[in-house]
């Protein structure tokens, strides 16, 4: 059987550790090359070093409009262009309404939010080109469902949402697939924000049970067969989704 993304040529955001990792290791290990995009210079290098060849790192702040349009000519010009986008990249800033900074609040939309728009704005003719192509965004369960100290990421994460479901229908007719995906929890450092928000990791650790069905986090490697999937032309009737890997908890 041949490998599931042999020939795709794929650009990662965020895939220097954790989820990002786990879905740039599934994506070369089903044939794919990528070109993987971070703001850690020296997290990427190291990606770099280890698939060499497979992957190349492209340094760039998704909160500045120049770097990502100049990440997108880099990546085009490694890659001959390319057919795939995983938009993993995130932060999270945790606090409440009313002591929340506005500054914290555009740092959260310019990453999570403007970042996708335009990297998708700037990738359409390379994607357009390619004839059947998929947009994978990262958003979360945040963003279906509030969560207590999280305002600005989850009104983020449903913004990227409406983007995957409005973009999917504005390009249906170009052979642009595109869509998102919503995790639960995942253990990865990247909660440490809404970990201390929620009184710490033993009180976290005491609501997994009541919030959780399946009764634990996920892991990363949990993440990356969606992206794989959804990368894939298996994937080929599917546009417009927002699917969960959340362990249940959204029924
Ligand atoms: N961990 C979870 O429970 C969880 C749940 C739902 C959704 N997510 C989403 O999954 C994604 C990855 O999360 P993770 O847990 O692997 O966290 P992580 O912090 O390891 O990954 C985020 C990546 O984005 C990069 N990044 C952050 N700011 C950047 C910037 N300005 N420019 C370029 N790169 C930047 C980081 O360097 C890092 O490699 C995020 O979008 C997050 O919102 C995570």
């Amino acid at each position: 059987m041949s490998a599931r993304l042999a020939g795709k040529r794929v650009l990662l955001t965020g895939g220097v550790a954790n989820i990002g990792l786990a879905i740039l290791e599934a994506v070369i290990a089903e044939g794919a090359i990528v070109s993987m995009i971070d703001i850690d210079a020296a997290g990427g290098a190291e990606v770099e070093k280890r698939f060499q060849g497979k992957v190349r790192f492209i340094r760039a702040d998704l909160s500045q409009e120049a770097d990502i349009t100049s990440a997108v000519k880099q990546a085009a010009e490694w890659m001959d262009g390319f057919d795939t986008l995983c938009l993993n990249a995130g932060v999270q800033i945790s606090g409440r309404a009313e002591s929340f900074a506005t500054a914290d609040w555009d740092k959260t939309f310019a990453v999570n939010v403007r970042a996708n728009f335009i990297f998708v704005r700037e990738a359409l003719p390379h994607l357009r080109r390619a004839g059947k192509s998929s947009v994978v965004l990262m958003s979360s369960l945040a963003g279906k469902r509030g969560a207590t100290g999280l305002l600005a990421y989850s009104s983020s994460k449903a913004a990227v949402i409406g983007m995957a479901t409005t973009l999917a229908i504005e390009l249906a007719g170009e052979g642009v697939r595109v869509n998102a995906v919503c995790p639960g929890w995942i253990d990865t450092p990247f909660n440490a924000p809404v970990i201390a928000f929620m009184g710490g990791r033993e009180k976290q650790e005491e609501a997994i049970p009541r919030v959780i069905p399946l009764g634990r986090q996920g892991t990363p490697d949990e993440v990356a067969p969606l992206f794989v999937f959804l990368a894939s032309d298996e994937s080929s009737y599917i546009t417009a989704q927002a699917i969960n890997v959340d362990g249940g908890i959204y029924s």
